[in-house]
């Protein structure tokens, strides 16, 4: 059982009614946030993930969660390496079978490792490449091919904060790059077909705790705080609701875009003087906000 997560919306019950999704990487961390939140706007979800026993206990914990909320919802579990372009044909073609369609894709599933660019070896720049951008590239076509580009869809991609290069991490930033590219150039190919595609940028300071293993240390993230202009971390839940965002009828129009999730973080170039601490605030607080007002009995928490 992992940290507590809450799990809530600002968006209506029901938004995602007969919507399929899948989210590669859906049964940990930031990809966990966004698969709860769909589940809880009737979206079924099929998570996919390299690694069964992550698979397994993500989907105990959420299927945990759903009945304990009441929720109705489908969650569907496959595995599938996104490196392997047989294993993400086939991640696709079994979602449609199974359900008959697919509406949305987010491409969260990555990974990378922090090392000096001079260090790190082909194989491991091949494989972080391969990962988060190859990756990305082959779900994208095949959800099109397969399905999107005869009946429309959304997509979400997920690049981060590497707008001004991303030093011991060279090969994840130069990759997430070109998602944010990739995203701009299938999100104008794709139009055509009623097919948008987006991509989010969370900054380095979301905090969960599968981050906080990553990194080895929960701390790294009070550390940072200095450098973010809103002077907090980040949740997994301010990525989610702006995947929930452009999946949903209210983005539209809106297409190519990726939106940073950072703070600030990304703008902040001047740390000859430090930014006063921002003024406390409940207004963006999940666990206040939506508390008072979520509906069908959705306190739950995990
Ligand atoms: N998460 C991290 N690496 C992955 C991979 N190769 N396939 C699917 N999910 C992943």
């Amino acid at each position: 059982m992992g940290t507590p997560l809450h799990v809530s919306s600002v968006f209506r019950p029901g938004l995602f009614d007969d919507r399929v999704a899948i989210v590669t990487g859906g049964a940990t961390g930031i990809g966990k946030g966004i698969t709860k939140e769909l589940l809880f706007l009737g979206c079924t979800v099929v998570i996919a993930s390299r690694k069964a026993d992550r698979l397994s206990d993500g989907a105990k914990e959420i299927r945990d969660w759903l009945a304990n909320a009441g929720q109705k919802a489908t969650l569907h579990v496959v595995q599938c390496n996104v490196r392997k372009e047989d294993e993400v044909k086939s991640l696709i073609s079994t979602t449609v079978d199974r359900f008959g369609k697919l509406d949305f894709l987010i491409n969260n599933g990555g990974g990378q490792f922090l090392s000096s660019t001079a260090d790190i070896r082909l194989k491991g720049w091949n494989a972080v490449v391969e990962t988060n951008l190859t990756g990305t590239f082959l779900l994208c076509r095949e959800a099109y091919n397969q399905w999107m580009k005869d009946h429309g869809g959304a997509i979400v991609n997920m690049a981060m904060d590497m707008w001004k290069g991303y030093p011991y991490m060279g090969h994840s930033g130069a990759a997430r790059a070109g998602v944010v590219n990739l995203t701009k150039t299938l999100g104008v190919e794709w139009a055509q077909s009623n097919v948008r595609v987006n991509a989010v940028a969370p900054g380095s300071s979301i905090f969960s705790p599968t981050a906080a293993a990553n990194y080895g240390n929960a701390s790294i993230f009070d550390g940072a705080k200095v450098n973010i202009p809103m002077k907090r971390t980040g949740t997994v839940e301010e990525v989610s609701s702006a995947v929930c965002f452009l999946l949903s009828p209210g983005a539209a129009f809106i297409t190519g875009e990726t939106i940073r999730i950072d703070g600030g973080q990304s703008f902040y170039i001047t740390p000859n003087f430090r930014l006063p601490d921002s003024k406390p605030t409940d207004m963006y607080s999940w666990q206040s906000q939506f508390d008072k007002d979520a509906p069908h009995g959705s306190k739950s928490k995990l």
